[in-house]
């Protein structure tokens, strides 16, 4: 396990982005930054960070020799290493707010950001941004999110969790790469936050509208059945759940 130990980066997907258009990098390499000055989210966010207390860090993953169906399935499949190592660690009542938030009960303890690159239109490489808030306690203006220390009481060792997550990167990229789809996609839909509960949505038009959220499709798509039990399909950026 290869971890490259950082001060102050602005992104460590960025940094590992560059390092592996110059260098040999092999799978699961990991940069991980005590601070990072240009954190980026889902959809050009910022992510923001208390210096020293979570993990920041980024997981190269070459994924050219896969049969992917969809490039959701790395979504899922990092979704699940994360889910199962915060489980290892006794947080509870976890669950994958879609397409990759990581919650326990119904604050946010992980953002997942993944940039996949295409080569000769194929996916290629896959760099693994994952911030995962470990011992932080105060979140100002960031109502829902939370952290292992918040919901547990305990204090965590950083590099403890991060190699749990990276093990776990492992084994779900293995399950991934014996093309087991239809496991990979019933496990994380087990996991689902809100599956089977009134919730309410917001499209990209901004219409607010009810439903009940029921899987994913073999492309990502969240599937909500709303009135009239018409099951309809959204892509990502076209569908937010309220809480
Ligand atoms: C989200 O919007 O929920 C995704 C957040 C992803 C943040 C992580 S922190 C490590 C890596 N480097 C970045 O710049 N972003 C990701």
């Amino acid at each position: 396990m290869r971890i490259i130990k950082l001060n102050a980066i602005d992104s460590t997907n960025s940094y590992l982005r560059k390092l592996c258009a110059s260098n040999l990098v092999t799978d699961y390499t990991a940069v991980m930054a005590k601070k990072q000055t240009q954190g980026r989210g889902q959809m050009g966010t910022v992510w923001s960070s208390q210096t020293s207390k979570n993990l920041t860090f980024s997981v190269f993953k070459n994924v050219s020799a896969y049969h992917l169906q969809h490039p959701f399935y790395i979504s899922i499949v990092v979704s699940l290493a994360v889910l199962k190592s915060l489980q290892f660690f006794s947080i509870p009542k976890l669950s994958i707010k879609w397409p990759n938030d990581i919650l326990s009960e119904n604050k946010k303890l992980c953002g997942i950001l993944i940039e996949n690159v295409l080569k000769q239109n194929k996916f290629s490489e896959s760099f693994i941004g994952i911030g995962l808030n470990v011992n932080q306690t105060d979140f100002k203006n960031l109502p829902q999110a939370s952290s292992l220390r918040l919901v547990t009481g305990n204090i965590f060792d950083l590099d403890e969790v991060a190699k749990q997550i990276i093990k776990n990167l492992k084994v779900y990229f293995d399950v991934l790469e014996g093309e087991h789809f239809s496991m990979l996609k019933t496990e994380y839909e087990s996991y689902l936050f809100r599956k089977n509960k009134p919730s309410t949505f917001k499209d990209a038009e901004g219409t607010v509208f009810s439903g009940f959220i029921k899987n994913v499709s073999e492309t990502g798509s969240l599937q909500v059945l709303v009135e009239d039990a018409v099951i309809k399909e959204f892509d990502f950026k076209t569908i937010t759940l309220l809480y």
